[in-house]
């Protein structure tokens, strides 16, 4: 049992589009491996419904829910308590109910992506870190590199998006906007690609300059069935270091599972062995 000590339940993942989840295929090994019993479903939800669809759930046995794209500033505001990297980024993609009725809501996000990068050996103390996009994935990831002391440069072909991020983080720790022409001027130590490209099958326009040889490039999007648009561009252009994001997205699972039922599949075997 948790800290929160919460009611029996249900749980699943919510979001719009939801098809392309693996979420449901996640919780579902990390069920068999822990002897927890959880029930877990996707939920496509209108886009301008989502907190009458949050109480519904709630009130018929939803125990625990997470949270995808393009929800997780509105799960920020619906919940009633949050943890400190919710109440940062203002971004949760993680609810769970409470004894006492209250939603709790937390980010697993910037944890997972971490969990992996070390696993990875993608990343080091003091490093610099480059990320391409400024949408919903990022907002939740950037504590997480502050946490481990990098230095954190946002490009994006909408700057004012990559200034509202910069704004919104900068009294934490080193944040910068990078125009693509002064890309030389820094020694990145890791990319990561954060647009919404990749589900389309397509990946942001940007000068080969930026692909190094020995600079890991690691893609928060990911693709069971080939290497994604975006690393491929990457690999094709010279380099040698690159993953995508399932690592991450399992490390992030296995977070909120620890949250709902206290206890931590193990993340390094489930990506092993599960084949999604
Ligand atoms: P979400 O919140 O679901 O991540 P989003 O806020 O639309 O979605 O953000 C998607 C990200 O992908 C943004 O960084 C977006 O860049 P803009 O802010 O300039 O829109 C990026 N993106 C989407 N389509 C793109 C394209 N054709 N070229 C470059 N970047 C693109």
């Amino acid at each position: 049992m948790n800290k929160f000590s919460c009611v029996e339940g249900i749980f699943g993942v919510f979001g719009n589009p939801i098809f392309h989840s693996k979420s449901p295929y996640i919780h579902d090994f990390f069920s068999k491996k822990t002897n927890i019993k959880h029930i877990y479903r996707s939920y496509c939800i209108p886009l301008n419904n989502f907190d009458e669809s949050m109480n519904d759930f709630f009130k018929n046995k939803g125990k625990g829910a997470n949270i995808t794209t393009p929800f997780k500033n509105k799960a920020f505001f619906f919940a009633d308590i949050v943890s400190e990297e919710a109440q940062i980024s203002r971004s949760v993609n993680t609810l769970l109910k409470l004894r006492n009725g209250l939603i709790y809501g937390d980010n697993t996000d910037g944890k997972g992506l971490l969990y992996d990068l070390k696993r990875l050996n993608f990343i080091h103390k003091d490093n610099n870190i480059l990320i391409i996009g400024a949408g919903g994935a990022v907002y939740g990831i950037i504590l997480s590199l502050f946490r481990f002391n990098c230095t954190v440069y946002i490009y994006n072909r909408t700057k004012s998006k990559a200034l509202k991020i910069i704004k919104l983080f900068k009294k934490f720790g080193n944040i910068f906007f990078l125009n693509i022409n002064n890309f030389e001027l820094i020694h990145f130590n890791l990319i990561i690609h954060a647009t919404s490209l990749g589900i389309l099958g397509k990946y942001p326009k940007l000068p080969v300059k930026i692909v190094r040889k020995k600079t890991p490039c690691y893609d928060l999007f990911y693709s069971s069935k080939q290497t994604t648009p975006f690393l491929s561009w990457y690999s094709n252009n010279g380099g040698s270091s690159i993953s995508d994001g399932i690592g991450m997205l399992i490390a992030q699972a296995a977070y909120s599972f620890k949250l709902w039922h206290g206890i931590k599949p193990n993340i390094n075997y489930t990506i092993n062995k599960l084949k999604i």
